[in-house]
């Protein structure tokens, strides 16, 4: 049977034997080996974590577990995002699996459409406000601390708690600590709950976080995030801040696709971006996290594929296009 995540990892989260675990199966996702891609970019071991296999195909499945468990411990009556999308669909989920109503804020015309068809699917309230993800987050804050909704952004402790776990896994597959963890930063909430989880093991691993230099209106959407809620832990975790052009993350976002067989999102490949950039030490073994699939964001394949050629069903016509 699948292992819940609040399960592998009851002694290390905020939960006891009163907690009502709302798991869909996520965590425990696959840590890939990328040679050719550690060679290109001048580093000993390259492994990628591919977090697209969790539930909803996003790893805010790792917090949300934690944080729709302790909402529903805590007599919660519905929740509540403000999202790009991932959250929106991952609150909705878990949401459900609770009984729970869940009310998802949007920013008008910045999420992807895979990522609202999940959310409607999944049964939430969608409600695309018209302003920046800045202001539909600070919308969210004030309609949580009218005290009806729990807020499930990462601003949630229980949230970065779960995300946490991410980590674990890591050091416990590569058998020690990486020289390297690589990830997209668009709030800062991940890069938060890493080094939470690097200060609770005792590692000192350092933390490339990874934005647009663009934030505003990157094609990455995920991490179209203007002002980052978490920038003052980020700093104070040491993570070192780089940023990448919408066209790095493309040639990288294609890379994983064409050379290892890697469908993520544009923003997860942020990460595989920035490594030309990092000035890593040629003997060090880095982990980049792959953190969204990408069957969410098709709007984006959209723009930069060309689309399917129409043929007649004879092997004459598909040939003479194979030939092209
Ligand atoms: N990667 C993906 C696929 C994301 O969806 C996000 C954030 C990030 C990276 C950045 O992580 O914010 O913790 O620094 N998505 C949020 C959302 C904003 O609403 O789904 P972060």
């Amino acid at each position: 049977m699948t292992t819940a995540l609040i399960e592998r990892f009851r002694n290390r989260l905020p939960v006891s034997t009163e907690t009502p675990v709302v798991s869909l199966g996520e965590g425990s996702t696959p840590l890939l080996s990328a040679s050719r891609l550690a060679q290109a970019a001048g580093v000993r071991e390259l492994w990628l974590k591919w977090e697209a296999s969790n539930p909803t195909g996003s790893y805010k499945d790792r917090g949300m577990t934690v944080a729709v468990s302790k909402a529903l411990e805590q007599g919660a009556e519905a929740v509540l995002c403000a999202s790009t999308g991932n959250t929106a669909a991952s609150a909705a989920a878990y949401a459900a699996r609770a009984g729970l109503p869940a009310l998802v804020l949007t920013p008008e015309g910045a999420v992807s459409g895979a990522k609202l068809a999940q959310t409607r699917m999944l049964g939430a309230t969608v409600l695309e406000v018209q302003g920046s993800f800045d202001e539909t987050l600070r919308a969210a804050q004030e309609l949580a601390d009218r005290g009806r909704h729990v807020l499930v952004n990462s601003l949630n402790p229980n949230r970065r708690e779960g995300q946490k776990t991410a980590v674990f896994e890591i050091v416990d597959e590569v058998g020690e600590a990486p020289d390297a963890f690589v990830l997209p930063y668009g709030g800062g909430g991940n890069t938060s709950s890493y080094a939470q989880a690097l200060g609770e093991l005792g590692l000192r691993t350092p933390i490339v976080s990874v934005e647009a230099t663009d934030r505003r209106a990157t094609l990455a959407t995920a991490i179209r995030i203007g002002r980052p809620v978490h920038a003052a832990s980020v700093r104070e975790a040491g993570a070192r801040v780089l940023a990448v052009t919408d066209e790095e993350v493309v040639a990288a976002w294609r890379t994983l696709a064409e050379e290892e067989g890697l469908f993520c999102e544009p923003s997860s490949a942020a990460g595989l971006a920035a490594l030309a950039h990092a000035e890593l030490e040629p003997g060090s073994t880095v982990v980049c996290v792959l953190t969204g699939h990408g069957l969410k964001d098709t709007d984006a394949v959209d723009v930069l594929t060309p689309g399917t050629t129409l043929v007649e069903p004879t092997v004459e016509a598909i040939l003479a296009e194979v030939r092209r």
